[in-house]
């Protein structure tokens, strides 16, 4: 196993939830950055805003980047330049991302530093890092540089049951990060709409899709098995009994309806992905 896959695994088990969840769905999320990164065509220097512990720099670094990644909290930040040591070792493409401490609403680089600024997962997706974020991502790029907003944005993963699957997805952890009562030009879909707002030219809206099918393998079946923990929660108290029991069974990998068994499964996930030139 390469080093850098050994790191991931590790982290796949780590005591801290959310750093388990980012490494732990890196393989099933891999294959579609990639594709999104080879779509972009990305080139010279990138700013990744809110880079978590750093997995998605990585994979874009990989296509010949240069990259900076930045996220508020310190303990990812010590894990993704641990991370990039032994990616560098392994890979030895110059020059390895650098990864920094901050917060997307305050940046401190210059101004028209990068070639394009990326968030994932990130800005936007959030309501309350709509405006400032998207003012300082078009600070810090070039003009004729490129914005780019991706967010995981819907999943097909519950065959055979769509109306139990769209009873989760109406639930307030379903919904999220879109809440009750928000404005529908504040939900991630109207993204194209702020970058309009913010006067970048050549707005595009692109979404990717991720297929899963059997035999999965047991990376990716923990992946999904996470990934139903984290889209849905373990019990979910807007769901009736029946529902509750049936997620359960459908979902519990000690189950004998566990759905990931069966040898029919088929499922998917969508990755969309707005982006803008700055004039
Ligand atoms: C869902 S994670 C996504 C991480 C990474 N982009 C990925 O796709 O693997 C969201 C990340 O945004 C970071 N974040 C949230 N608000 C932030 C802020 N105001 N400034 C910097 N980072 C922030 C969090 O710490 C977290 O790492």
């Amino acid at each position: 196993m390469p080093e850098n896959e050994e790191i991931i695994e590790v982290l796949s088990c780590h005591a801290n939830g959310y750093i388990r969840s980012l490494a732990c769905s890196h393989p099933l999320r891999k294959q579609v950055l990639c594709t999104m990164f080879d779509f972009l065509g990305l080139k010279g220097k990138g700013l990744d805003l809110g880079c978590g512990i750093g997995l998605p720099a990585m994979e874009a670094f990989g296509k010949g980047v240069e990259v900076v990644g930045l996220d508020r909290e310190t303990e990812f930040i010590e894990i993704a330049r641990r991370i990039v040591r032994t990616f560098s070792s392994s890979t030895g493409l110059p020059p390895p991302p650098e990864f920094v401490q901050g917060d997307v609403t305050c940046l401190e680089f210059e101004n028209n530093l990068f070639d394009w600024a990326l968030s994932l997962d990130c800005i936007n997706y959030a309501k309350d890092l709509v405006g400032e974020p998207l003012a300082e991502m078009k600070r810090v790029v070039k003009p004729g540089g490129r914005i780019i907003l991706a967010a995981w944005s819907s999943q097909a993963l519950l065959p055979g049951y769509p109306i139990l699957e769209a009873r989760l997805n109406a639930t307030p952890q379903g919904a999220a990060p879109f809440e009750s009562g928000m404005a529908p030009q504040h939900h991630f879909m109207f993204t194209a709409g702020a970058l309009k707002d913010l006067g970048l030219k050549n707005i595009r809206c692109k979404t990717f899709l991720q297929d899963i099918y059997h035999p999965l393998d047991p990376r990716i079946l923990r992946a999904v098995a996470d990934l139903f923990c984290m889209r849905w929660g373990k019990s979910l108290p807007g769901l009736s009994p029946g529902d509750q029991a049936l997620y359960k069974a459908l979902t519990d990998p000690e189950s004998d309806r566990f759905i990931l068994a069966s040898p029919a499964y088929y499922g998917f996930f969508t990755y969309t992905m707005f982006t803008g030139v700055v004039p």
